[in-house]
Formats: structure tokens, C-alpha cells, sequence
């Protein structure tokens, strides 16, 4: 893991708050899933950086999928070509490759970390994809993983979680908001599939320090920022 100052290669807007930043000259990835904690650098506040996914890895350069909601994600969608941002990672535990079909799941932007888990994953891949409603943003998000996943099915405006056919052959993977989440380990559970879901708590630390990221397994407590963020949903509690 590196800390450091890194420059933006590019920040491309999809629309008003969802954008696509590029950096240059970090340490990439060892795994799909692994995040990176970001700062703007010439902005104080927030003070702490936040923890972003890796959405793919290009010309050596890694790509995070941003949306905003709040001080730290506005700041980054201000960045431009050239200003300096403040980057380490790359960090956390990513979805094991198991070699065989895997199934995708991903709710709106929440998908962000399975593109780069779909261009590394060696097997069939299907991917379901479940949006509010076709804007630029699904429109972009399905040209990225087009050509990529053997399978592509889209949702609007319905719960993806419904469309998906659950099996005990494939692995499935999945990323998207709490409820998505919840849902997908009961199915996972009803159906007896192998699931990995990536958690997106809140993190201060990114690094197991602080402890503020726990998430309940039958283990005990496991940081998801150090044990996570991927997570088998069998352990979760
Ligand atoms: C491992 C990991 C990977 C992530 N990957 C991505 C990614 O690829 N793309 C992306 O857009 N976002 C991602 N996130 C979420 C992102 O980190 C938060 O949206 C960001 O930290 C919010 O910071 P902010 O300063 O803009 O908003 P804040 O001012 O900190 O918060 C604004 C509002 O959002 C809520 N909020 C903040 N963080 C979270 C969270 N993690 N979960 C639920 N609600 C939250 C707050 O409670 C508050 O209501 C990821 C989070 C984690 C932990
Ligand atoms: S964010 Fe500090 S322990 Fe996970």
C-alpha cells in the first residue's frame, strides 16, 4: 500500500453528479474490489479522504465510478486534468476468483467495483444490472460492460434482486446499496449460492485503526475496510 500525492489524468461528467476520475502514477490494484481512500488536495474539508472502488484500470492509470453525495464527492467531481489528489491504496481484501460461471449483480452506481472484476474474471460471466431509470449514466454504465460479460440483462425501475437466477453451479458476486445487499444474502442463503457482496460502510481510517467500519459475522466483528470489503454472505450476520 502507498500513500501519496497523484495527479488527475482526466474527470469526465456523465451528468450532474456522477463522473468517472482517472488517476495517474498510483500503485494499481492487486484485485477487483479493492478500494482506494481519496482527498482533493486543495480542499481542507472534509478533512478526512473517502473510500472509493476501483471501477477499472487503464493505460496504468485507475478509474473510480463517483457519485456525489456530499463535501468530499463534490470535491473530487471538481477536480480537473493536472490538480493533485491525495491517494492510498490500494486497500482491503477484493472477490476471489473461483474459476468457474460467475453471476453479476449490481444496483445504479454500486456496480462500480464488478467492471474490473469482469475484465479480470477468466470464466462465463452474466451480468444484471439494475438502474432507476435509462439516463446517460446506465446508458454509459452498459456500453463498459458490453463486450466484457457474455450476458448482459438490465433492469428499470424494478429490483434487480428479482430478475436474478439463482444457482448452487456459479459463483455470483454483487455490489449496491444496504437493502440490495440484505435481500441478496437471504437469496443467497434460501438457495444455498455462493455469494460474495462487497460492503460499503462508512470508514474513517481505511487502514483497521479506528474500528468505525465493523461489520457483524459468525465470527465476530471484521473491519470491512481490512478483513472486507468483500465479504462471503454465508459469514455475514
Ligand atoms: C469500500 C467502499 C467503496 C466505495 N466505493 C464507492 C464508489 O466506487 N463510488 C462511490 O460513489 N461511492 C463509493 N463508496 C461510498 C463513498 O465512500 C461515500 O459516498 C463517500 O465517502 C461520501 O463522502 P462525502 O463526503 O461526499 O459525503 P458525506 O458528507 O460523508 O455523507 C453524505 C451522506 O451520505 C451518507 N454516506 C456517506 N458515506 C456513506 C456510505 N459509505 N454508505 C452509506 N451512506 C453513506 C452520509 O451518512 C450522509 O448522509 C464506497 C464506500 C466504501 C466503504
Ligand atoms: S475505517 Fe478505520 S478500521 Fe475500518
Amino acid at each position: 500500500m502507498e500513500y501519496g500525492k497523484v495527479r488527475v489524468k482526466s474527470n469526465y461528467k456523465l451528468s450532474d453528479g456522477v463522473f468517472i476520475l482517472s488517476a495517474e502514477g498510483a500503485e494499481l490494484p492487486k484485485q477487483a474490489g479493492q478500494f482506494y481512500m481519496l482527498k482533493a488536495s486543495d480542499f481542507s474539508e472534509p478533512f478526512l479522504p473517502r473510500p472509493i472502488s476501483v471501477f477499472d484500470v487503464r493505460d496504468g492509470c485507475v478509474d473510480f465510478l463517483i457519485e456525489v453525495v456530499g463535501k468530499g464527492t463534490q470535491a473530487l467531481m471538481s477536480l480537473k486534468a493536472g490538480d493533485e489528489l491525495e491517494m492510498f491504496g490500494a486497500l482491503g481484501n477484493g472477490f476471489p476468483d473461483e474459476k468457474r460461471d460467475a453471476v453479476l449483480i449490481g444496483g445504479g452506481t454500486g456496480c462500480a467495483p464488478l467492471l474490473y472484476l469482469a475484465k479480470t474474471l477468466g470464466k462465463r460471466k452474466t451480468i444484471y444490472l439494475g438502474f432507476n431509470q435509462r439516463d446517460a449514466v446506465s446508458d454509459y454504465l452498459l456500453e463498459r460492460f458490453d463486450g466484457i460479460c457474455d450476458k448482459v440483462v438490465v433492469i428499470y425501475g424494478g429490483f434487480v434482486t428479482e430478475d436474478v437466477i439463482y444457482s448452487e453451479d456459479a459463483v455470483y458476486y454483487a455490489c449496491g446499496r444496504e437493502a440490495m445487499m440484505k435481500v441478496l444474502k437471504q437469496k443467497a442463503d434460501d438457495f444455498g449460492t455462493k455469494m460474495y457482496l462487497s460492503y460499503g460502510n462508512r470508514m474513517a481510517c481505511g487502514v483497521g485503526a479506528c474500528v468505525c467500519c465493523v461489520v457483524k459475522t459468525v465470527d465476530g466483528n471484521k473491519r470491512a475496510c481490512k478483513e472486507g470489503p468483500v465479504f462471503d454472505s454465508r459469514l455475514l450476520v
